[in-house]
């Protein structure tokens, strides 16, 4: 197991971190950092060695892909929102260079025209594509898979660090294996500290919840996994997507290695037992059942719901609105939990947009039930 001692950095106050940490993954050190979506635990993509230490500090079972983390090949660093313009009009230059890179392996022409347009749109951002695997990722990246996933991250910090490292950066989100992803580096220290080299702290991730997993490898595309891009964007741009239950994704295609750690329940799952009501008046009725059997419940919250669960504490708030719920989600899970209640109740939240990717880390949460 590994016994380290985690060096943090606070993003404003040293200007020498980025460096120390690109030091550290070229070194075949664990780097742990911010994302748009969530806090990642990255190692050099192209060392095998430096990779097995991530599914060591994790405990992560070895059959459940890691993503890969590139940055634009321009030299020219533009903030993220120029940089989505600049990325819109070279879109088949990015995936050139991923190929040159051999980061992925040759596309076919459905693939291409996919990859472009969908790359065009939305990196950098919370979008990762499953494209076939370049030679120079080894094979415990991908969980022996001949697909790899990889996205550009829309964030100062990760895209400065996956530059000076000069490598691609493989990155599961920095939580010990079955835990909520972190979206503060205070939850990576809570998973991690002593089992990474290095986090940088750059403060709260904007999205809260990880990038939407698109298999471009399926005759007809699908999303593995919901995530912080909307479906509906995602369609705008190359039509619709498949379903997993229909049998039309990537899931027939390579074999269940690929989908199954995102099925499996326990995954985002607190350590309390999840409850997702249909609205307010059942989620005050679980709140009274509960308490009636002599547990102690916690309730997540949207602002709208703050006057009819006035008084029952503890009591986290989400926020206004589906991007706030997103953005607080995991912040709260953890913080009722930290609060040692029995059972964490929710109510259910519209699917649209990110609000498919909350809807589903609720139900595994809720399917990862201890009782
Ligand atoms: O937002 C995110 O995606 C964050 C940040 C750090 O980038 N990363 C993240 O990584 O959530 P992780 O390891 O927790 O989730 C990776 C997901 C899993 O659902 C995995 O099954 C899927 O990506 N995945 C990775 N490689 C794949 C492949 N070759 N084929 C299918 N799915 C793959
Ligand atoms: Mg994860």
């Amino acid at each position: 197991m590994p016994n380290l001692v985690t060096v943090v950095y606070k993003l404003d106050d040293d200007p020498t971190a980025v460096e120390h940490a690109a030091q550290t993954i070229r070194a075949g050190g664990l780097v742990a950092f911010p994302t748009e979506t969530v806090y990642g635990l990255g190692a050099n993509a192209t060392d095998a060695d430096a990779v097995a230490k991530i599914y060591a500090a994790k405990q992560r079972a070895l059959n459940d892909p890691l993503i890969v983390h590139c940055a634009p090949p321009d030299d020219d660093m533009a903030g993220p929102l120029n940089l989505r313009e600049l990325i819109g009009n070279r879109a088949p230059f990015v995936l050139e260079e991923l190929a040159r890179q051999r980061i992925i392996g040759a596309l076919s022409i459905a693939q291409r025209l996919r990859a472009n347009a969908l790359i065009g749109s939305f990196w950098p951002g919370p979008l990762t594509l499953v494209l076939p695997r370049g030679s120079r990722i080894p094979l415990n990246v991908t969980a022996g898979l001949d697909t790899v996933a990889v996205r550009m991250p829309a964030h100062p910090v990760a895209l400065a660090l996956i530059r000076r490292s000069g490598v691609p950066i493989a990155a599961p989100s920095a939580n010990r294996f079955g835990h909520v992803s972190p979206t503060v580096a205070r939850h990576v220290l809570d998973d991690l500290d002593g089992r990474i080299d290095v986090l940088l702290d750059g403060g709260p991730t904007p999205i809260g919840v990880e990038s939407t997993v698109v298999d471009l490898t399926a005759y007809q595309p699908v999303i593995l996994r919901p995530g912080g891009l909307g479906r509906e964007d995602i369609e705008r741009v190359i039509g619709k997507l498949g379903t997993l239950e229909q049998g039309s994704g990537g899931a027939g295609e390579h074999g269940a290695a690929q989908s199954s750690p995102g099925t499996l329940s326990k995954h985002y799952a607190p350590r309390a037992e999840l409850r997702v009501a249909s609205d307010t008046p059942h989620l005050l009725a679980l709140h009274a059942e509960c308490v009636a059997r002599g547990l102690r419940p916690g309730l997540l919250v949207m602002a709208g719901q703050r006057d009819a669960c006035a008084g029952l504490e503890p009591q986290f708030v989400l926020g206004k609105d589906l991007a706030d719920a997103a953005r607080n989600l995991y912040a709260g899970l953890r913080a009722l939990d930290d609060d040692g209640v029995d059972v964490i109740l929710v109510s259910a939240v519209e699917q649209a947009g990110i609000g498919e990717a909350i809807a589903d880390r609720l139900r595994r949460g809720a399917a990862g039930r201890r009782d």
